[in-house]
């Protein structure tokens, strides 16, 4: 008899447990599919201006054997959620994802949630596996993602090259920092963050984008500090001093080996001067500088954003999984 059950985060040998489970059903999958421990540790249980936090346990007896993950927007798109589930390896096709999934399902709509959203990793090329499950549960394919990663040391050897071809245009200059954002350019970001779902391909997915003001920055770089996730960030500046760009590389205390890209966005109005290269190569320098023990760093693009992935191919990035962006209305 298989248990579906609520879990404190705040209960850590339960949330041992579940992110042990996690850990084995994503083994199977390259690069680092899933965060350090002391990572999920901190993380989990802190509070979250941005998200909403529901984690699930499969028990068999006294055995966590299924782990599920809802998250809720809590800022913007509050009409949509996102659902995870994994299951140890050796109790795979018996039903317990299913279980999960209904369990994460109740959990949202009970949050007046309609959209469900989540995503499955398989090697490039392939089908079935996750997919194959995802799809008997409902889920349409809504985008489709490359996950590539970087190793540093090709970065290295190819990097000089890269920024003789893409100097800063003229006029325009970099200013990069540490999570924190200064505040003489606070107001000029927030403008950009906005756009930011408009501008990023995201298929058939139903996310809409929102106002992001001062006081919502500086909360998620709050919380970013308090778990020791830098996100190393880099902005370029107009000619008019207005935010023209940005690109981060994050990168936790937890694991400094490992990196990834969170968002990068040229304002529409500032396009075809390669700030994209710019932007890119001033934050995996400053991750170099800072980190010099990191070895990957990984990134998600849509297969249709052809600049981004020119960028991306250009600075060594190499295609290691398919995602695909999966979407259910509830
Ligand atoms: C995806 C995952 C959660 C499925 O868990 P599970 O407990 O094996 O799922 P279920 O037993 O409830 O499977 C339900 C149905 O999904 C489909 N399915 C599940 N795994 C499948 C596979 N490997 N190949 C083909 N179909 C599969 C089948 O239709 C299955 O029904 P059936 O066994 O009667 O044929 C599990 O394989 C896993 O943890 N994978 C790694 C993490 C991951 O990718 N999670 C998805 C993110 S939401």
């Amino acid at each position: 008899m298989v248990d579906i059950e609520q879990l404190n985060p705040r209960n850590e040998a339960a949330l041992r447990a579940w992110w042990e489970v996690g850990r084995a059903a994503t083994a199977y999958r390259p690069g680092k599919p899933w965060p350090a421990w002391e990572l999920s540790r901190l993380a989990l249980p802190a509070d979250n201006p941005e998200r909403g936090t529901t984690l699930i346990g499969a028990i068999d007896g006294r055995e966590m054997i299924g782990a599920g993950l809802l998250t809720r927007p809590l800022q913007d798109n509050l009409h949509a959620a996102n659902a995870y589930a994994y299951v140890q390896p050796t109790r795979q096709r018996e039903g317990i994802g299913t279980a999960l999934l209904a369990e994460l399902e109740v959990v949202a709509a009970g949050d007046g949630r309609t959209t469900l959203q989540s995503e499955v990793y398989l090697p490039p090329g392939t089908d079935g596996g996750p997919a194959a499950f995802a799809a008997a549960r409902g889920f349409a394919v809504a985008n489709r993602e490359a996950l590539k990663e970087l190793t540093l040391s090709h970065y290295v050897a190819r990097r000089d090259d890269l920024a003789a071809s893409a100097p800063v245009p003229s006029g325009y200059r970099i200013v990069t920092f540490d999570t924190v954002c200064p505040d003489e350019h606070l107001a000029s970001y927030c403008r950009l963050l906005g756009m930011l779902l408009a501008e990023v391909p995201l298929g058939e997915l139903d996310l809409t984008d929102s106002g992001w003001d001062e006081a919502r920055v500086r909360a998620a770089e709050r919380r970013l500090v308090d778990i020791g996730r830098h996100m190393l960030t880099a902005l370029a500046i107009a000619p008019d001093g207005a935010v023209a760009g940005v690109s981060d590389v994050r990168i936790n205390d937890a694991d400094q080996t490992a990196g990834e890209v969170g968002i990068t966005l040229v304002d529409p109005a500032h396009r075809g001067h390669r700030l994209g290269t710019a932007l890119k190569l001033a934050t995996h320098d400053l991750a170099l500088a800072n980190y010099p023990q990191l070895v990957s760093v990984d990134t998600a693009n849509a297969d249709v954003n052809v600049h981004m992935n020119a960028v991306n191919d250009a600075l060594g990035y190499r295609t290691i999984e398919t995602v695909l962006e999966l979407q259910k209305k509830l």
